[in-house]
């Protein structure tokens, strides 16, 4: 196990290029179930969560070629619908391949991903939405088995716009005579990503990034080339950085108004952002003021992924400020972390008020979770002295060598053993 050390105090300064995104990554993997063909996909990240999924394809059958940062995925080989508890445990989005097992074999049985450290996260509106499509579902001993044999088009109205479970419907609904329409579905850029990719493969998908998404089924999909859309939530991370450091720092490769929500926030901040092509330049100079008013919640609003990072950056801003955390329960345990580090935060249920403070001090301190743990070490960028950042392992699963990538922007930060 291995843990970041951090010296606080310096401030960024460079370029970054942003890495592919988890998240379009996933269901994208997950979607190569689908295709008997051999499928090429760029800029491959190499992140903990994409080698799970990775992993989770192989035990299904598929021959996986990795040529630096391209991989390619033969799905011909694909020969089982089955995924075990264990690897089903290793990443909770095992849970998107359930879609795309039904598309491909009209059945499957997967092991329930479970709970995990930032909530129950139930997927009980996969299942509904499954269900009401004529799937046959049968929930027991930890495993979900599913019938798909009769599945038939039709309308299924969200009761949430789950980011998953409208991934998970657009795959199984791909081979399904007929038009399927997913009402209420949720609008993130991932979903458009996931719809480009089906339908480069010769899926007909349309109006994802709206709440109303079509499935025209086809009978067949054939290999393709694609480049995944690179991550929002890490260049959000390294733009929440500078202001908390001060700097100038320009993130590339990302679309500024996938950020949107973040911009109109940093923007009560003081600090200068300016937008050119696909670069977002940061430059803070001053202590920053407090943002005010914080709530997450669904695309196109502030993102339940930046929620721990913003809040670390109102620990040390001018003023109070109100977080609420709207989409998951329990997403708050970085808080009693930042604590320790002198940060002024008291919580209600699933809000937090912060006072901001002039200093945070190092500490040695634990991340429970990826978005946790990255807060923490913003924390220790800007505190007093030396930090130790437990809980590199969720780092991984999402971030691209953290330490070199801050470290290359003038941090003083390095993983050493624990
Ligand atoms: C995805 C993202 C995750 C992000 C989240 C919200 C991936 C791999 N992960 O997760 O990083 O934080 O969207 O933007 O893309 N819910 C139910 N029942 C369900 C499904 C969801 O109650 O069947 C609840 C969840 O517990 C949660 C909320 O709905 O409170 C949002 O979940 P969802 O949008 O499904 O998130 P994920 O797809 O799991």
């Amino acid at each position: 196990m291995s843990k970041f050390l951090i010296r606080g105090g310096r401030k960024l300064f460079g370029e970054i290029s942003i890495s592919a995104a988890k998240n379009s990554y996933l269901p994208i993997l997950a979607a190569c179930v689908l295709c008997d063909d051999k499928i090429v996909l760029h800029n491959y990240p190499y992140y903990t969560d994409t080698e799970s999924m990775c992993k989770i394809l192989a035990s299904l059958g598929a021959r996986i070629v990795y040529l630096d940062d391209t991989i390619i995925i033969d799905g011909a080989s694909i020969n089982s619908s089955n995924i075990e508890s264990e690897l089903a445990s290793q990443v909770r989005s095992s849970i998107f391949t359930l879609g795309a097992l039904l598309g491909r074999f009209k059945k499957a049985r997967v092991a329930y991903p479970g709970g995990c450290e930032i909530g129950a996260r139930p997927i009980d509106i996969h299942i509904e939405s499954f269900r009401k499509l004529g799937v046959k579902i049968i929930e027991k001993h930890g495993y979900i088995y599913c019938d798909a044999s009769q599945m038939h088009s039709g309308s299924v109205v969200l009761e949430f716009p789950s980011v998953g479970a409208t991934e998970s419907l657009m795959m199984a609904s791909v081979f399904v005579k007929g038009q399927t329409k997913i009402l209420n579905a949720a609008k993130e850029p991932e979903i458009v990503d996931l719809q480009k990719f089906l339908n480069s493969m010769g899926a007909k998908i349309s109006g994802a990034g709206t709440g109303e998404i079509l499935i025209n089924g086809v009978s067949k999909l054939k290999g393709c080339s694609f480049v995944p859309i690179n991550d929002r939530i890490v260049a959000g991370t390294y733009m929440i950085a500078t202001v908390m450091c001060g700097g100038d720092v320009t993130i590339k490769g990302v679309k500024a108004n996938h950020l949107a929500s973040l911009l109109d926030k940093l923007d009560k901040t003081a600090c200068s952002i300016t937008v050119k092509n696909d670069k977002i330049r940061v430059q803070a100079t001053n202590r920053p003021m407090a943002i005010g008013k914080i709530e997450t919640s669904v695309y196109p609003g502030l993102p339940t992924d930046l929620q721990a990072q913003i809040l670390a950056l109102q620990t040390i801003s001018q003023g109070s400020s109100i977080v609420c955390e709207n989409v998951f329960e329990s997403r708050f345990k970085h808080i009693p972390e930042l604590v320790k580090m002198g940060a002024d935060v008291h919580i209600k249920d699933r809000v937090a008020f912060v006072r901001g403070v002039e200093k945070l001090y190092g500490a040695s301190v634990t991340g429970m979770e990826l978005r946790g743990t990255a807060s923490l070490i913003l924390a220790g960028l800007v505190a007093e002295g030396y930090t130790t950042v437990s809980g590199s392992k969720h780092i991984d699963r999402g971030y691209r060598k953290i330490e070199d990538e801050l470290a290359s922007l003038g941090a003083d930060i390095k993983r050493v053993q624990d």
